[in-house]
């Protein structure tokens, strides 16, 4: 298993220049290598070899994914929704205990089709594996899985790749793992298969710098390493060159952009600057931490009819005591008044959040703060989570675990509020007009399209498919729970 610990600094002291050139260099070559096996092979079995991408978790890990599907198509595989396939990856998230069995359960199932085709390659990189001591027990546990790497080198597949089709890694059975335990790299350049045309995720940072007690983003995705503020830019040119609309800019902390650059640019102004990308006719971004939203960015937002009237702003819970052992930096009071003051600035925005129930230690007292703070916020919608104990974060050898009974039965009346409140919330908009990027026709109902409008809530309205991928003037006309009906506004 390769440690790499050499933490290669690439940054300058304005944040620009930060291109790898050497890796880029090496990874093309990688690619070439790997395409003229895949071309023997292909001319071998007298068919084009396939490769399926499987994405878990959040929007970073389908950015990656969508980086793994453009090296894999450079390679020469042809990309295919189907499991089986001649290689599959899963790009694994491991937030909560969920997403590890939810991975775990698929990899039975490709257990299953790898038996009947030995030389189907099997990929497992992303979170998962890179948490403490799992790359071990998932080759102990599904010893077929042949590539094994995690987040700090996704951009070394190609690599890996060359690897074990050239004659497999020294694990057992030849599978091939790699796991660093953090990096500084970040290597622009690498191809990218985008899944829409019209909208694309940008990263602007990598990783965590908060340890928030509860969460193991930190250990599985590093410090916090911004992009240059160039980069980004160049690539968002790029993408509204390329067809793309609407952007969403990435980062666990994206409000902490630049801390990482002295004297760099923030991510306000960084914001600003991506709205200002000619034929960029959106802007999202997430997600915000609160104790680092600035009023300047408030000021930005509202300044700005590009930027989405949403603002997804995790508060984890209501009670001061729960946000100040969870380490979130600031208290129930602190959140109200920030709310306080983006509404001040922008009353109709969309604001969304995320909490936990069952953190060590909460009482029914803590709890009722939460629901107090759901019923005096108003969510346009909050995703709701049970605690899941993370190995090797401060708050998994908290005393005091929540029993799950507790948990679940406070889970169950949270969901009930945020549900109905979300429900009056976002009845505000009915009757108004409003922009939806039409993304899709409803397959079920020829003539209706879907799209999402800035606030984030997806609408249904009839309209022709070559509006799909443009932004469209709608009217709301009624209200069906989280979604709308409406009509082409023109
Ligand atoms: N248990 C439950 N939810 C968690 N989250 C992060 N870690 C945990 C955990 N250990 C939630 C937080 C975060 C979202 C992405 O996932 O609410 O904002
Ligand atoms: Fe996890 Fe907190 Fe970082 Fe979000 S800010 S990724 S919850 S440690």
């Amino acid at each position: 298993m390769t440690e790499n610990t050499k933490n290669t600094s690439i940054w300058d002291a304005g944040g620009f220049g930060d291109e790898d050139l050497t890796e880029l260099a090496l990874q093309e070559n990688a690619i070439l290598n790997v395409r003229k096996l895949v071309g023997e092979i292909s001319e071998m079995k007298g068919r084009p070899l396939t490769a399926c991408v499987r994405s878990f978790g959040c929007q970073m890990n389908a950015r990656d994914s969508e980086k793994l599907s453009g090296v894999l198509l450079r390679c020469g595989y042809l990309l295919t929704d189907d499991e089986d396939a001649d290689l599959v990856i899963f790009n694994t998230c491991t937030v909560r205990d969920t997403a590890n069995t939810r991975v775990y359960g698929r990899l039975g199932q490709i257990h299953h089709f790898k038996k009947s085709r030995k030389d189907m390659i099997v990929c497992i990189c992303g979170c998962m594996p890179q948490a403490e001591g799992a790359a071990e027990e998932i080759h102990r546990r599904f010893p077929f899985i042949d590539i094994i790497f995690g987040t700090h080198n996704l951009f070394r597949f190609a690599t890996l790749l060359y690897e074990k089709l050239s004659g497999g890694g020294a694990g057992k059975n030849g599978t091939v793992i790699e796991i660093w335990k953090d990096t500084q790299q970040i290597v622009e350049g690498l191809p990218v298969r985008r899944e829409y045309p019209w909208k694309s995720g940008v990263n602007i940072s990598f990783g965590c710098n908060n340890f928030c007690t509860y969460c193991i983003v930190p250990y599985v995705r590093g410090r916090e390493r911004s992009r240059s503020p160039r980069e980004i830019i160049h690539e968002i040119e790029r993408l509204s060159e390329d067809g793309v609309i609407e952007i969403m800019l990435l980062g666990q902390n994206v409000n902490s952009y630049g801390n990482d650059i002295p004297g760099g640019m923030r991510f306000p102004e960084l914001l600003a600057r991506a709205a200002e990308v000619p034929g960029i006719e959106r802007v999202r971004f997430m997600t915000s931490h609160p104790k680092d939203l600035s009023d300047e960015l408030i000021d930005v937002m509202a300044g700005s009819p590009k930027i989405a009237d949403h603002l997804h702003l995790p508060v984890q819970s209501g009670s001061s005591r729960v946000l100040h052992v969870m380490n979130r930096r600031y208290t129930k009071e602190d959140y109200l008044a920030l709310v306080e003051r983006i509404r001040a600035k922008m009353p109709d925005i969309s604001l969304t959040t995320d909490i936990i129930v069952g953190f060590p230690g909460e009482t029914e007292s803590d709890f009722l703060e939460t629901l107090d703070l759901v019923r005096r916020v108003r969510y346009d919608s909050a995703f709701t989570f049970l605690y899941s104990v993370r190995s090797g974060t401060l708050a998994a050898d908290m005393p005091d675990q929540i029993p799950h009974e507790i948990a679940q039965e406070r889970f169950d009346r949270l969901l009930t509020e945020v549900q109905q409140i979300a429900n009056e919330t976002i009845a505000r908009h009915v009757g108004k007009t409003m922009t939806a990027l039409a993304e899709s026709t409803d397959p079920k109902e020829p003539g209706m399209l879907s799209g999402r409008l800035g606030n984030n809530i997806m609408i249904h309205f009839p309209g022709p498919a070559d509006r799909i991928g443009t932004m469209v003037p709608v009217r709301i006309l009624k209200q069906h729970g989280f979604y709308y009906t409406g009509e082409i506004a023109e």
